[in-house]
């Protein structure tokens, strides 16, 4: 088993009457690249300060490495937070900066100027050791504080949304080195964000939160391919949600149609009302009186109508109009065709299909 860095142990935070987090249960192992992902407000950073010991459980206990720490002040902890506004020091170089924290608890000059080094060289920054922080990048002074977190060597590093004040491409960039970095040094990072994809990308695990507490805690594919609830399914990438009844035998009538739902759980009577999902990327579309191209063998199919057709560049975001009413989306991926023979009208007939076992069930 793997060994445990964190231990949340239903902790709560009130504020007033305010409930800021709400019972929260996690486990964290040593080494993991642990992520909170959740829109603003869910109580991500409340529960990042908790660890980090800038606030105090209302309820509950936080370990750390199997160590109660709700009574141990922020700087006897071993952890560090790098936090979005990363303030540095305008007047100090980057050399400065990271070394400031190790100065100030008078750690020998010979060890801070290797670890100085050491740190700065992970996060890429070697080359601009006496730049002053003022004539850096938004990029490189992301780096200078992360440098100076790890400078710490801290058993657990806290990240609350360090890399959104970055523009998207240079975001994306620094999601891969910041993942890289993570391997690298193999500590724990504890990393808030409420962008998906970025949590989706880099994380071993996610906890998802709504409301200050965890509905779903999982592997990015976990999460993204058996969302456990409406929350997680549209807060994750977007889906079709369908309404319908269970008729037993894995099938679940959704207004005309009988669908064949294999992960349907056991404990769904007759009549029970179900509500699945189907991702935008699963439901193929084909044109009606094709050799069904795209519509493969096992599919479950139905006839539909494009009512709308958005162009996203990587592919197109088609609206279908089902026969048996209702609506679904699909996202069609733009293939390696040289020559699209793909361009559909509004209003065409089609024929729209999925594999049963892309039908999730939300409970
Ligand atoms: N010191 C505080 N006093 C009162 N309410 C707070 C305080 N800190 C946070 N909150 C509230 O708790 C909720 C969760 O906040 P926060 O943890 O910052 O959310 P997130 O980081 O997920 O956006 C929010 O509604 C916020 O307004
Ligand atoms: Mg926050």
């Amino acid at each position: 088993m793997a060994e445990q860095a964190i231990k949340i142990d239903g902790v709560t935070k009130r504020y007033g009457e305010f409930v800021a987090v709400d019972d929260v249960n996690l486990e964290i192992n040593k080494g993991e690249f642990f992520s909170l992902l959740g829109p603003s407000g869910c109580g991500k950073t409340t529960t990042l300060r908790m660890l980090a010991g800038f606030e105090v459980p209302t309820e509950g206990r936080i370990l750390l490495e199997g160590e109660p720490v709700e009574k141990v002040p922020p700087h006897k902890r071993n952890v560090n937070m790098v936090f979005q506004s990363y303030a540095l020091f305008e007047h100090l170089d980057v050399e400065g900066n990271v070394a400031f924290g190790l100065k100030r608890k008078k750690t020998p000059k010979a060890e801070i100027q290797t670890r100085v080094a050491d740190a700065l060289e992970l996060v890429d920054l070697s080359s601009r050791a006496k730049s002053r922080a003022g004539e850096l990048s938004g990029g490189q002074r992301q780096r200078v504080a992360l440098a100076r977190a790890l400078v710490n060597r801290p058993q657990v590093l806290l990240l609350d949304e360090p890399l959104g004040a970055l523009d998207l491409k240079l975001r994306r960039q620094m999601q891969i080195e910041l993942k890289q970095i993570q391997r690298e040094v193999g500590i724990t990072f504890v990393y808030v964000t409420h962008d998906q994809e970025e949590a989706l990308s880099m994380s071993d695990r996610i906890a998802v939160m709504s409301d200050g507490r965890v509905v779903q805690c999982g592997a990015p594919e976990e999460i993204y391919e058996h969302p456990s609830e409406e929350f997680v399914a549209g807060f994750i990438g977007i889906s079709n949600l369908l309404q319908g009844k269970a008729e037993g035998q894995g099938r679940v009538r959704v207004g005309g149609n009988s669908l064949p739902v294999p992960d349907l759980p056991s404990d769904f009577r007759t009549g029970d009302p179900v509500q699945i999902a189907v991702r935008p990327e699963k439901v193929a579309v084909d044109e009606i009186g094709n050799d069904n191209e795209k519509i493969q063998p096992g599919m479950f199919t139905v006839d539909g109508e494009i009512e709308s057709m958005v162009y996203l560049g990587v592919g197109n975001q088609l609206t279908l109009k089902l026969a048996s009413g209702g609506r679904l989306v699909a996202l069609e991926q733009a293939t390696y065709r040289v020559q699209s023979d793909d361009q559909w009208q509004v209003g065409q007939q089609v024929r729209v299909g999925w594999h049963p076992e892309h039908c999730m069930v939300l409970s």
